[in-house]
């Protein structure tokens, strides 16, 4: 597991704080625009999808470095600059303690892959669509594997879920379970590695 490379620390993303929520902004922006290209297409859009994440049962965190300069978003971003130093398993990590401090008992999300970075994409995965799953690869670092070595499994996927050939890949992590040992994948064909 990799260590934390730059000092961070995480706090609210709170709805008046206008600086913080244009560089978030600037990352998604930025950091989507070559796996996902169109997710979002112009700032106005981008800025919805941040002010979605606001509001009292909502969780909205952000990375911060020692200047204060935001550095990653809990809605699935690091700064593209920064990205390798341990900035995303700390947001997530937190994102976690949040959930656990709220009663949470699973974390569960998608990932999708628009652009043939798995070996689940351009392909139909009809009929077999479990065993396409179980033999997933990771073919241009597709985030996927972000995840699982944060300890999250992969529990599905829908596929053609953007457009044919491009599927929707669900993951999720047990916060209840403490004692549960994070990023050992525990597939028993061993295939979910990557
Ligand atoms: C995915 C993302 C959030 C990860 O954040 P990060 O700060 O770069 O990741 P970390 O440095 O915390 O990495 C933790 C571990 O995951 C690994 N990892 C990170 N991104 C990975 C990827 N795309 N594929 C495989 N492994 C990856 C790291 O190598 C590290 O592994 P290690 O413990 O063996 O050293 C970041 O790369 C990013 O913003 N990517 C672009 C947008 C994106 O894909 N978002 C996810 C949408 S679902």
């Amino acid at each position: 597991m990799s260590s934390i490379n730059i000092r961070v620390q995480v706090r609210a993303l709170a709805v008046e704080d206008a600086a913080a929520i244009e560089q978030v902004v600037g990352f998604l922006m930025a950091g989507f625009a070559e796996h996902w290209p169109g997710r979002w297409p112009d700032l106005e859009t981008a800025r919805a999808e941040v002010r979605a994440s606001y509001g009292a049962d909502r969780i909205s965190r952000v990375d911060v470095d020692e200047q204060g300069a935001v550095v990653g978003w809990i809605g699935g971003i690091a700064e593209p600059d920064s990205q390798g130093q341990g900035i995303g398993q700390a947001l997530v990590a937190d994102f976690e303690a949040q959930v656990r401090s709220r009663g949470g008992l699973t974390i569960w999300l998608g990932s999708d892959d628009v652009d043939g970075m798995t070996s689940l994409a351009s392909v139909d995965l009809f009929p077999h669509v479990l065993d396409h799953l179980a033999r997933i690869r990771n073919l241009r670092r597709h985030p996927f594997e972000f995840y699982q070595k944060l300890g999250y499994a992969i529990v599905g996927v829908l596929p053609d879920a953007n457009g044919l050939g491009k599927p929707d890949i669900f993951l999720a992590k047990s916060v209840a379970r403490r004692d549960q040992a994070p990023a050992v994948p525990a597939s028993p064909t061993s295939a979910v590695q990557g």
